[in-house]
């Protein structure tokens, strides 16, 4: 029997429990052992709960237990989280993971930490909720170099595009929907603003390259600016608006975003739709590959957070060598650096006017027209690529047209 403990019995947690107990004998099967949870920590009462004689609020009752070998972190957040992780990998027990924030921050020194001590520090939640992604890049993909990642990363953010996209609903009023539905949270902006999806990218860059990818420095741009005469525009391309993580080897430099882009209806990841994610990876051997399903939510998640335990429990003697190092230099390639088609749209009165300065500025562009009443005073176009770099020098120069009343948007195009 192996006994573990969960900290944090939020809905991941409380998942984590109720998958262990509902499913307690094919556990023990694929195991060799029966998995039981000892102890649960969280601040909060929980005087409902048929698990109560498990709770505890004190962290000593865990990482003083001898009989645990498994710590389940599912408390979210840097802190404590980083410190009760790090007391417990130090204390030699296992600890598995759905905390991206803190596997982007600290994954490395945690790692180093488990290979010291030949223990495991397991996160395959942390990315694409349920979507198996971690242990297929580490294991399953191991004979590839990497290429290009890409991936719809974000369940709340594909949510309220979807929503844009099929219902015609406002972002405000898609995101007052998710939130509804329990998808976003109240305070949303690490959804909307494409942080989670940033730390996300920041972790399968990491696990991909072998080397700390600073999250903070990954160019990020979130979905609060994509309007709904935008998405009409993408349909008109025969298009769709994502919210896109992307990561690349760019030489001995990596090359990451994430930023809403505008992607044919035939690309991949166009049909991904709802609180769903797709992770879909480049590798020089087995070409493109991509995985699908739910990236958030109680049973997902759990699902995934207890295959990890069942690896480890199996694996109980070895560190299972996922590793990547720290990493003083920045890995990141300038943004300004990479090449990119743009989709532009301007307020504008002369519209020949505009068409011929643009073709000046950026060369060949195509322009869109759609019947939309709020429409009919925009000059809409897509430029040929260009370094990020000349797009500023060039939206500069846009701004200083007298033609040019304003500019609308600027979204990312890949022409598939
Ligand atoms: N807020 C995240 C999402 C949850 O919407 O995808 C899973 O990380």
């Amino acid at each position: 029997m192996v006994k573990i403990a969960v900290m944090g019995f939020g809905v991941v947690g409380s998942g984590v429990v109720d998958v262990i107990k509902k499913n307690a004998e094919s556990i023990r099967r694929k195991a060799g052992k029966s998995i039981i949870v000892k102890h649960i920590l969280d601040i909060r009462e929980f005087p409902e709960s048929l698990e109560r004689h498990l709770l505890t609020k004190n962290v000593d009752d865990i990482m003083n237990d001898d009989e645990v070998s498994i710590v389940v972190e599912v408390m979210g957040g840097v802190e404590p989280a980083y410190a009760f992780t790090k007391r417990a990998l130090l204390a030699g027990k296992h600890v598995v993971t759905s905390n991206k924030e803190l596997v982007a921050a600290h994954g490395a020194e945690l790692l180093a930490i488990a290979k010291e001590k030949n223990i495991n520090y397991f996160f395959e939640a942390s990315v694409g909720g349920g979507i198996p992604i971690i242990r297929p890049l580490n294991q399953c993909l191991a004979a590839n170099e990497i290429a290009e990642i890409n991936g719809i990363l974000n369940g709340t953010t594909n949510y309220i595009l979807t929503q844009m996209i099929r219902k015609g609903q406002s972002f405000e009023d898609a995101l007052q929907d998710a939130q509804e539905k329990g998808y976003a949270e109240r305070n949303p902006a690490a959804d909307v603003e494409g942080h989670d999806a940033c730390r996300k990218i920041a972790i399968l860059s990491a696990l991909s390259f072998g080397k700390h990818v600073d999250s903070e420095k990954i160019h990020t741009e979130g979905i609060t600016k994509i309007s709904l005469e935008d998405v009409e525009y993408a349909e008109e391309m025969g298009s769709v608006i994502k919210l896109i993580a992307v990561s690349k080897k760019l030489g001995d430099k990596v090359f990451a975003r994430v930023s809403p882009m505008i992607i044919p209806r035939e690309h991949p990841l166009a049909g991904v739709e709802d609180v769903f994610n797709a992770i879909l990876v480049k590798g020089d051997a087995i070409g493109d590959v991509m995985f699908y399903g739910r990236g958030a939510g109680k049973f997902p998640t759990a699902s995934a957070v207890v295959a990890d335990v069942i690896d480890i429990v199996k694996n109980i003697d070895r560190n299972n060598r996922i590793i990547w190092s720290k990493n003083d230099e920045n890995l990141l390639a300038d943004i300004k650096e990479t090449m990119a088609s743009y989709f532009v749209r301007v307020k504008a009165d002369d519209k020949t006017a505009v068409y011929n300065s643009v073709n000046k500025i950026f060369g060949d562009c195509s322009f869109i027209t759609i019947e939309n009443s709020k429409t009919q005073d925009e000059v809409a176009f897509v430029t040929p690529e260009h370094k990020e770099a000349y797009l500023q020098e060039a939206v500069a120069r846009i701004k200083k047209l007298s033609c040019v009343h304003a500019i609308c948007s600027i979204i990312r195009v890949e022409k598939g």
